[in-house]
């Protein structure tokens, strides 16, 4: 399992704040959620609670979920007025109490094994009010095994220069898994530090999801395709 969301969670936190825009990503919840009368929410995969500062700002009744500690330490340094629960998004432990459940940030990548994406979708819908609103995104596997090539990014935040060299390796264990493997370098005060991560991520074909959706009770509203990413839009039937 990857380290960097336990050992390197506050290079996480430096280095995203970066790399997604979460103004526009929170913009696109909201709109949905507002579309459809949803106040109270469950973000799962909530990392450093980047998204839960906006939900709370506006107004919504929130709770923020995370596999990892180190994670939700910094989320609740940040955002002190969140709720944030440590659970595995497998093995969710809800009864109907939620309008809308967000898998942020891709986070269900992670689950690499049908089991736990079963499992996942099944805790989901328990988790959800009738009718409920299901939205979570995953990496397209076409988009992905496509154009699997290694890349490089450097991020500077506040007096620190992240650098990190990812390489991509098709894997194909259990699905349209692959394995990532980073290098960061991290430069401060003219220290360098040097750390490798592993980790294996799964890509989805947008049939598989429909099927684990169907299987799981759901009804797709929508899909936004893009490049590399599905976003699903989908209601407790
Ligand atoms: C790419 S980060 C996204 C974090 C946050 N949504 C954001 O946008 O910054 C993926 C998150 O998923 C969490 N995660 C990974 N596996 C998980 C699991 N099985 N259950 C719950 N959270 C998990 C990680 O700890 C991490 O915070």
């Amino acid at each position: 399992m990857t380290q960097l969301y336990s050992s390197l969670a506050k290079i996480y936190h430096e280095m995203y704040q970066h790399i997604f825009n979460y103004d526009e990503e929170f913009d696109f919840y909201d709109s949905i959620l507002k579309k459809n009368g949803c106040t109270r929410i469950l973000e799962v995969g909530c990392g450093s609670g980047m998204l839960a500062r906006r939900f709370l700002k506006n107004g919504y009744n929130y709770l923020g979920l995370d596999l990892f500690n180190e994670m939700l330490d910094i989320a609740r340094t940040e955002v002190p007025a969140g709720t944030f629960v440590q659970c595995d998004m497998r093995n969710l432990p809800f009864s109907g109490q939620f309008d809308a459940v967000l898998i942020t940030g891709r986070s269900i990548s992670y689950v690499t094994e049908n089991r736990g994406i079963i499992d996942t979708l099944a805790g989901v819908y328990k988790s959800l009010k009738n009718n409920g609103l299901f939205v979570f995104g995953v990496f397209e596997a076409n988009g992905i095994f496509n154009n699997l090539t290694d890349f490089e990014q450097v991020i500077e935040h506040n007096n620190k220069r992240i650098q990190r060299t990812s390489k991509l390796t098709m894997n194909l264990e259990t699905g349209w898994t692959y394995d990532w493997y980073a290098k960061y370098m991290i430069e401060e005060n003219g220290e360098v530090a040097e750390y490798d991560d592993y980790t294996t991520l799964r890509a989805f074909t947008k049939d598989e999801i429909l099927l684990f959706l169907k299987l799981a009770g759901f009804e797709v509203l929508e899909i936004l395709d893009e490049a590399k990413t599905m976003t699903f839009i989908a209601r407790k039937f």
